[in-house]
């Protein structure tokens, strides 16, 4: 149900546009206006939680550690340098490699029941799949979001242009196919397969986790359509974005409704990313299990708003409440302090 909700809204995200656009011909309203809303409000809810996230206090170490840590042994108990960082070095190392390669993804497993003679045995497997696709997913989208900037900057950078062929290098068709369209297609429809198949995922699956999968297939699929089949006047887009970039915004004639689907999903795309799961994206930086390196055996960590409570030693302590310890039948260390300040 969660998933059926999700594809009948993106279906919704899609008419609105067709019909504004291609039979209300309010060109301006979603080439310029909207777009720009988007934007302000993406950048906005970005910025604020950042700030939210940057404000909220992590008065320990709590980093996430996966291996040996550095012991006062370290010939005996070998470190594990990236499952259990000990300085700044060893933790910008590991972050790197989560960043770029996933690497605590690559470690998920799937877990299975399996019935025997003696009753079902949970058995745990690694499961490298959900890596795989997760990584084709985000730097196909990487990819194709550098390769817009050629839509946003003249002259085009050459790395863009660069990026670009070595993205078609493969000379499929024409225009071209780019290798990460197929890719981003075949990385959202598998991460929505897995959620959809397993029950186990399939239960635990909410509304806010299949709408920014079918949200980007959307996205995808009316970019795709646009190259390929529509073959929309790119120069006339150019002129389009390079005005909305140069605060010079105005929409040539003769530009397909099917740009301004795609856009409209973008902008939908933009404003949802700061309420949305999606904020995984900059939080990873802020994450405190994974930016900290563990040091908590050589380093005395103090919480810094602890209440200022001076040490009481338990002789002092008799001082004060010797007298009624002594009436309440108490042993005292010391007897003397059984008399009352003025006695003694
Ligand atoms: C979340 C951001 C976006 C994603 C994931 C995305 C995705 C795609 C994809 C997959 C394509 C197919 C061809 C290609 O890979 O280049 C495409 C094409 C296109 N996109 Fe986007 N897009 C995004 C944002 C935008 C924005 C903001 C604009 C302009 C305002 C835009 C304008 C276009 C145009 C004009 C094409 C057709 C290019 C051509 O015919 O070569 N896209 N997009």
């Amino acid at each position: 149900m969660n998933a059926l909700y999700s594809l009948v809204f993106v279906f919704i995200l899609v008419l609105i546009p067709l019909f504004a656009v291609g039979a209300g011909h309010m060109e301006f309203g979603f080439g310029v206006c909207i777009p720009y809303t988007a934007f302000a409000l993406f950048l906005i809810g970005f910025v604020w939680k950042i700030i939210g996230w940057a404000k909220s206090p992590v008065p320990f170490r709590i980093p996430t550690t996966g291996g040996q840590q550095l012991s006062y042994d370290p010939e005996l108990f070998k470190q594990n340098k990236l499952d259990n960082p000990s300085n700044g070095f060893q933790t910008v190392v590991r972050m790197i490699l989560e960043i770029f390669a996933f690497r605590s993804l690559f470690r998920n497993t799937s877990a299975s029941l399996h019935e025997t003679k003696g009753g079902p045995v949970v058995a745990y497997a690694s499961a490298k799949w959900l890596w795989l696709f997760a990584i084709l997913f985000h730097y196909s989208f990487f990819i194709i979001a550098l390769r817009h900037l050629r839509l946003f900057l003249e002259p085009i950078p050459f790395f863009v242009k660069g990026l670009d062929f070595m993205d078609g290098i493969l000379q499929i068709g024409a225009p071209v196919m780019y290798q990460s369209d197929v890719l981003i297609v075949a990385g959202l429809l598998f991460l929505l397969l897995r959620r959809l198949v397993d029950a186990k995922i399939r239960y635990i699956s909410l509304v806010t986790d299949y709408f920014p999968l079918f949200l980007i297939l959307g996205v995808a699929l009316s970019g795709i359509w646009m190259r390929y089949y529509a073959k929309v006047d790119v120069v006339a887009i150019k002129e389009l974005t390079m005005g909305l970039v140069t605060f010079n915004p105005h929409v040539p004639a003769g530009i397909d409704v099917s740009f301004f689907v795609h856009v409209f999903l973008v902008s939908t795309l933009m404003v949802y990313f700061p309420l949305s799961k999606l904020m995984h994206m900059p939080g990873v930086f802020l994450s405190p299990t994974r930016n900290m390196p563990n040091d908590n055996r050589f380093h005395h960590h103090v919480n810094p708003w602890n209440p200022d409570i001076k040490p009481l030693s338990y002789e002092a302590y008799e001082k004060d409440f010797g007298p009624a310890m002594a009436e309440a039948g108490l042993p005292l260390d010391n007897p003397e302090n059984a008399k009352a300040p003025e006695e003694a």
